[in-house]
């Protein structure tokens, strides 16, 4: 039996706990910061989980024995390096990758050299810095448009830019360079082809030697129906992804995440986590959009629920590398999640609405996972722009999203908006 730590307070914590909960090896569970979803089912800690000294201390303090890293921060800050041979944190297990391993998706440059490296399909590229932006322009005029413009470093998933126009594309390559449009992020600048396909992502588990291939999941990033509008952190998601039928996952799998966790060990990346790997089928053929080191959110709303096996168990075995001893038990069903949002996200929007009729969503038709909530007097309120996923299981996705809608209509704040045409590019 472990106690087990979760950093992190979004839908992807909150589902993480809810599967972690489920396990017979879970003692005491806890969530830094968390939200008020992993209230009711662990015991949440107030904590900067960007302060290594202040998370070693309640390591300590809790007798952590499993760490599970929710986000990228403190992945890509060297949570991981920070743990490894620190005197007194020997037997502490860790679930995500070295600094090294997180620079595939702090570096959007790294990741490319990486994927070139181990010749892993992905969209051609160059990359330029403010003393090279007359090269960068002049790249640009040899591409066809759309022109993709990423900043390397980590911009809250704002950093890329896809734009139609070649002289807008040169203005916002000199804005991303000379301007600090995405500050230090965008001081360098990766300029890429545009890869005309349809997207999913597709998530794996390493110890850095084997692997397992999760559920996949559909993400939809845009605030309004149709895929228009502004990006977000997501807005809905669905698994498995219809188009992502076998022989297009075996290619996934053989020209994409073999070489990717193979480049691992050439590179000598330590990997114990989740790799979350953006793909884009490109007809039948599949490329690399991204890296990332953690799991999706809303993603992880529908790929927990579908796992039946124990995940500490399977988290255990990835932390000591013998993941290869893990069995992985996916369910037939589909899940499908939705994502409700305050009104004005992802730009302006108001906190602290009370959410009311949370208790007559049936547990039997689906889990709500909170993001953006908190506590206030014992009532729920809102404490962000997402602030909370309804997830259901069905037979296929259909009926999966038609239980989550059914569910949603129980549930009310002030100013709540969501996409009702999530998955409506499946048909
Ligand atoms: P990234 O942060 O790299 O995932 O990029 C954000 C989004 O931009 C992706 O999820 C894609 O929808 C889109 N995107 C990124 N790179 C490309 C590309 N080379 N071609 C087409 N779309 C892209
Ligand atoms: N849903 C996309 C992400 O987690 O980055």
């Amino acid at each position: 039996m472990s106690n087990i730590l979760i950093l992190g307070s979004g839908g992807r914590e909150h589902a993480l706990a809810y599967k972690i909960k489920q396990s017979k090896d879970c003692k005491q569970l806890f969530v830094a910061p968390g939200n008020a979803g992993t209230h009711k089912i662990a015991i949440n800690l107030d904590l900067n989980i960007l302060d290594f000294k202040a998370v070693s201390e309640v390591i300590k303090k809790h007798d952590i024995d499993l760490l599970v890293v929710g986000p990228e921060a403190p992945l890509v800050q060297g949570i991981t390096d920070f743990f490894k041979d620190k005197s007194g944190f020997e037997n502490l297990k860790i679930i995500g990758p070295s600094q090294k391993g997180a620079e595939l998706e702090g570096s959007k440059e790294t990741a490319k050299k990486f994927m070139q490296a181990h010749n892993i399909p992905t969209a051609k590229y160059q990359s330029f810095k403010a003393e090279t932006l007359a090269e960068g322009q002049a790249f640009l005029e040899t591409l066809k448009a759309p022109y993709v413009l990423k900043a390397d470093g980590l911009a809250g998933g704002k950093g890329v830019l896809i734009l139609n126009d070649l002289d807008e594309a040169k203005t916002e390559l000199a804005n991303m360079l000379q301007h600090n449009k995405f500050g230090e992020a965008s001081a360098t600048v990766v300029i890429e082809e545009f890869l005309d396909g349809i997207e999913l992502s597709v998530f794996v588990l390493t110890d850095g030697k084997s692997y397992k291939i999760l559920p996949n999941a559909k993400d939809y990033k845009r605030i309004g129906e149709g895929d228009k509008g502004l990006n977000t952190g997501g807005m809905g998601a669905v698994s498995p992804v219809p188009f992502a039928d076998d022989a297009f996952m075996q290619k996934v799998e053989n020209k994409i995440v073999k070489p990717t966790i193979e480049g691992f060990q050439k590179d000598q990346i330590d990997y114990k986590g989740f790799v979350f790997i953006g793909v884009m089928k490109v007809g039948d053929e599949p490329f690399v959009v991204e890296y990332n080191v953690r799991m999706g959110d809303p993603e992880t709303e529908v790929v927990l629920p579908r796992i039946k096996s124990d995940l500490v168990e399977t988290l255990e075995l990835t932390a000591i590398g013998k993941l290869e001893q893990a069995s992985l038990e996916i369910t037939e069903k589909a899940a499908a999640t939705v994502m409700l949002v305050s009104e004005g996200y992802p730009e302006s929007y108001e906190k602290g609405k009370t959410i009311v009729g949370l208790n007559n969503v049936s547990e039997d038709d689906a889990i709500v996972f909170h993001a953006g909530t908190k506590v206030v007097d014992n009532k729920i309120m809102s404490n962000g722009g997402r602030v909370m996923a309804v997830t259901a299981l069905g037979q296929d996705y259909k009926k999966a999203l038609n239980k989550s809608y059914a569910e949603i209509n129980k549930i009310c704040f002030d100013n709540i908006f969501f996409r009702k045409d999530i998955g409506f590019d499946l048909e």
